[in-house]
């Protein structure tokens, strides 16, 4: 009797304790200022990380494929569509429910050079690469008609100075790219959202000429459903006033936003050694990645308040954002660790590499307490 009394008590002790750490839902915590989501991988996606597929499920009621819809990824030869991956990110998705988005149609970068060429190699013409490019966005659209809710469209098509990017898109096709692939889109998924997506948004002159872009769109009669904001960012960029200010910008449009890359670096600038191998030097090593070993609680501190004022930021402006979606699950799957030197350990996102929340986690879920 009186060791099942123990027994009893045992279990509502640690009952208690597990239900008292269980850690709230990101879903849940923003579910009436915007949707929440993450990057996932092929690897997720089949079941082989089940840890962060878990964690995934729990957290976030949206999805982003990191790569499986990208043109070299779906669509890696002119006859050849390869649509295994991209079918089991859409029905992960279908079956937890969640808002699923495309990324992206049109990019300068992932997209295999046969793309923009004929088969002897010479540069397409204008209506060739037009033909070529719808055929491509209706295919992929339509195949998942009514499935993906929203696709990133056009994807890093601005400079910083505000101009065009030159790419093989425009340079093929002329300013008016991007509106045709809208058009193709829209024709492709009447009901899909479009979006337009881009990073360095906080740059005043960048935000000002992707605003061009889209105002030029809507003059057109071409709608843009939504602006995707990156939001690859570091400790000290971008500034609040930089951010404050290129939301102003965007707000004018009237066009919903979202951040749709989050992750913030705590890694020193590697843009001088882009393409560095770190294996080969210990000096490099040193400077480049000083936290190999693990992260010191000062730095973790760090990227909790940077994550909680950039937080702070978005809630505030909750009546703008749609979206905020992380580029990744846990810090073992970024591509910050490999770019732009590979190798690095870095610890960008809310989940450490053995999937449990951070510091930062916390930041944010106050974030969104507070202003409730
Ligand atoms: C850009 C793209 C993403 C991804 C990141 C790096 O932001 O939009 O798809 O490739 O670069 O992973």
């Amino acid at each position: 009797m009186r060791s099942s009394g123990l027994y009893a008590s045992l279990l509502l002790v640690t009952f208690a304790f597990c239900f008292a750490a269980e850690q709230p839902a990101l879903k849940d915590v923003f579910a009436d200022q915007f949707l929440i989501g993450a990057a996932v991988n092929d690897h997720q996606m089949q079941g082989r990380a089940p840890e962060e597929t878990a964690l995934v499920v729990r957290q976030f009621n949206t999805i982003t494929p990191e790569n499986v819809l990208k043109w070299e990824a779906v669509h890696p030869q002119p006859d050849k569509y390869d649509f295994a991956a991209a079918d089991r990110f859409v029905e992960f998705g279908e079956k937890n429910d969640m808002f699923i988005v495309g990324h992206t149609l049109v990019w300068h970068s992932q997209t295999p050079r046969w793309v923009f060429e004929d088969a002897d190699g010479k540069p397409l013409t204008r209506d060739a690469l037009l033909a070529r490019l719808k055929d491509h966005i209706a295919t992929i659209m339509g195949r998942y008609k009514g499935r993906i809710g929203g696709w990133d469209v056009v994807n890093e098509a601005v400079e910083d100075d505000g101009s065009l990017r030159k790419t093989k898109w425009l340079d093929g096709i002329g300013d008016d790219y991007i509106a045709k692939a809208f058009e193709f889109a829209r024709q492709a998924d009447p009901d899909a959202k479009l979006y337009y997506n881009d990073y360095n948004m906080y740059k005043l002159e960048h935000a000002k000429g992707v605003a061009k872009l889209i105002r030029s769109l809507q003059e057109k009669g071409i709608r843009v459903d939504g602006i995707g904001i990156q939001g690859h960012w570091g400790l000290d960029y971008p500034s609040m006033d930089e951010l404050n200010a290129a939301l102003a910008v965007f707000a004018e449009l009237k066009v919903p936003l979202m951040i749709t890359e989050m992750d913030i670096t705590v890694l020193p600038s590697a843009s001088r050694n882009r393409g560095a191998d770190i294996s080969q030097s210990a000096e490099l090593r040193k400077e480049l990645n000083p936290y190999s070993d693990g992260l010191p609680e000062e730095m973790q501190q760090k990227l909790a308040a940077r994550y909680g004022e950039l937080f702070k930021v978005l809630v505030q402006h909750a009546d703008l954002f749609e979206r905020v979606t992380f580029w990744g699950v846990q810090d073992g799957n970024s591509w910050r660790n490999n770019w732009p030197v590979r190798g690095r350990t870095d610890y960008p996102l809310l989940f450490d590499r053995q999937c449990k929340p951070k510091p930062a986690f916390d930041a944010v879920v106050k974030a969104a307490q507070e202003r409730k």
